[in-house]
């Protein structure tokens, strides 16, 4: 069974948009998992452009499926998840002229400091994935600096063109998830999935979780996101 996670971001930047309390992404949260969600994802960046400290301390308080958090490995961001306690923590680089993450975390450049970080975090009781970039080197340093998973970024294959692009985009997600799964890591994947890309990213070996806002968030402002969360599943095979 592939876990389906809804990240809830795009839910608070309509309320950051405003100032004010609505909408609420602890209460759009309460609706996914009552829609068969299986875990509730936020993104608290070091900007706080979207999510707020206080959102994933009532979500920690709400959430009865699974928390994953996703940050930057900073010290603040570390001292953060170890009082709030998500089940997952989710590593990701961060720059502040992003618009969304744009690539998984260069692991090889940090290798040195995450294994004490992750370390931390686990000994805490909390998951570990690494949001990771698809090359071998990249998947085998986040095995060695101690990451119980890897997240996939399909944004490479979302984005290709049908054809010759995306069947070699859809290799580099195949080869990473096998060599995933001969180091030992567990299989999550996510960022630019939508209904259309979903069925042929959940026949990954070994996936266990996706991790869907922006796509999941716009279908649900028509069709509302009780609708829009079962379609999700069922494009799962759920
Ligand atoms: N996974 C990671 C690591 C992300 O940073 C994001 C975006 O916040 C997602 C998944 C979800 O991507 P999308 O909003 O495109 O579904």
């Amino acid at each position: 069974m592939i876990r389906l996670s809804v990240n809830v971001d795009k839910v608070a930047t309509l309320r950051q948009s405003r100032g004010g309390d609505e909408p609420d992404p602890v209460a759009a949260a309460v609706m996914c998992e009552n829609a068969g969600a299986d875990g509730i994802t936020v993104h608290l960046r070091g900007d706080r452009r979207h999510i707020q400290e206080r959102d994933v301390r009532l979500l920690r308080e709400v959430v009865h499926t699974e928390l994953n958090l996703e940050m930057a490995a900073t010290e603040e961001m570390l001292r953060f998840a170890l009082e709030v306690r998500p089940d997952q923590c989710t590593l990701v680089p961060e720059r502040t002229e992003e618009l969304t993450t744009e690539d998984g975390l260069d692991v090889l450049a940090v290798r040195e400091e995450l294994p004490g970080y992750i370390r931390r975090l686990k000994e805490a009781g909390i998951r570990v994935s690494i949001f990771s970039r698809l090359d071998p080197e990249q998947i085998e340093a986040a095995a060695e600096v101690g990451a119980d998973r890897v997240e996939l970024f399909t944004g490479p294959y979302a984005h290709a063109r049908p054809g010759e692009e995306q069947e070699r985009e859809f290799g580099r997600l195949l080869e990473a998830a096998e060599l995933a799964g001969k180091l030992g890591l567990g299989l999550n994947a996510g960022h630019d999935l939508n209904l259309r890309n979903l069925p042929r990213v959940a026949t990954l070996p070994g996936l266990l979780e996706v991790s869907i806002g922006h796509a999941l968030i716009s279908y649900a402002v028509f069709v509302g996101l009780e609708r829009a969360v079962k379609e999700y599943l069922r494009a799962l095979g759920r």
